[in-house]
């Protein structure tokens, strides 16, 4: 893996361990609709997820198991999963506080080390990975192989995530019209080293854990690693709107959501559905691929 006997970790740990307390009080994270009994996800999702109800889900990098959570309100049984101890200890408490703590696991672990923290293959009906999450692993192409390992056969995993293209800007590189500016280039395929002390939910937070590693995983790449990692897609979905303030300039939209003021000059995230084919579906397309009678080969 790249970077393995690097730092990467440890720093990213530490700049999230950070945040936790930062984000239970944060307005885009709040709790009330959850504590109310009525938690519902963003409307992207909302309306693209489809029904949840009895499936199993695998939510990985959870933060604090809020959208686990409302998911486990809808009828899911969940297990979410971060690295982050100080996150997953607040996700238990808050779904002991509101008696969801038998719909709804958590497990504190890395990403990669995921199949031995949770010893579930192809256990679950979804992965769910929002948000964010993306950026903080190095080799996409082995996150594909774990979100394909634990997918049952016609389960699928729903990402949804910042869209690449426009994480190349950044509001810190500015130019006088106050737009953001020129971040990293989008085929930049080292890890981006960062000392940032903002946090996305609280302008008015100065993090004292700053240095992150982080890098830029193409559109291409990502779609390419599930494709080998044996998903199929089924659909993807380009969005004008996200919902965190990615930019200052954007405008608050519906449920959550930040959209451009005007004209929606690029796409600020994705969205995409890929599903575990059935091991019958795969035979019968081998079948159907190598035989010269059937005359044309699977596509
Ligand atoms: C922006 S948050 C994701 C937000 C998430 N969609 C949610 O439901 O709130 C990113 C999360 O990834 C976690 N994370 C980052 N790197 C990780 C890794 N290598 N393994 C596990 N969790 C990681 C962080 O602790 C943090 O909770």
């Amino acid at each position: 893996m790249p970077e393995q006997s690097e730092d990467w970790r440890n720093l990213n740990r530490l700049n999230w361990d950070e945040r936790v307390a930062i984000h239970l009080d944060a307005d885009i994270y709040d709790l009330t609709p959850l504590r109310e009994g009525r938690g519902r996800l963003n409307p992207i999702e909302e309306a693209e997820l489809g029904p949840v109800s009895s499936k199993r889900i695998l939510h990985l990098q959870c933060h604090f198991g809020r959208d686990s959570l409302i998911l486990a309100q809808q009828g899911a049984e969940v297990v979410g999963l971060d690295f982050s101890e100080r996150a997953i200890d607040a996700a238990r408490k808050i779904a002991a506080e509101i008696g969801l703590s038998s719909q709804a696991r958590f497990v504190l672990s890395d990403v990669y080390d995921a199949p031995i923290a949770i010893e579930e293959p192809g256990a679950f009906d979804i992965v769910f990975v929002t948000w964010g999450a993306l950026c903080w692993l190095p080799d996409i192409r082995r996150w594909a192989e774990i979100v394909a390992h634990f997918l049952k056969e016609g389960g699928f995993l729903y990402l949804a995530e910042g869209h690449p293209t426009a994480l190349v800007f950044d509001d810190a590189a500015a130019g006088p019209d106050g737009k953001p500016g020129r971040f990293a280039p989008y085929f930049h395929r080292e890890p981006l080293r960062m000392n940032d002390p903002r946090d996305y939910a609280d302008p008015a937070v100065h993090l004292k854990n700053s240095r992150t590693v982080e890098w830029i995983h193409p559109l291409g790449e990502v779609v390419t690693a599930m494709l080998d990692a044996g998903l199929r897609l089924r659909w993807l979905h380009e969005h004008d709107r996200v919902p965190w303030r990615m930019f200052a300039e954007l405008e608050d939209s519906d449920g959550g959501l930040y959209r451009w003021p005007a004209e929606p000059w690029l796409p600020l995230a994705y969205s995409l559905r890929a599903e575990k084919p059935s091991s019958d579906l795969v035979r019968h397309h081998q079948v159907v691929g190598r035989d010269p009678r059937v005359g044309r080969a699977c596509r």
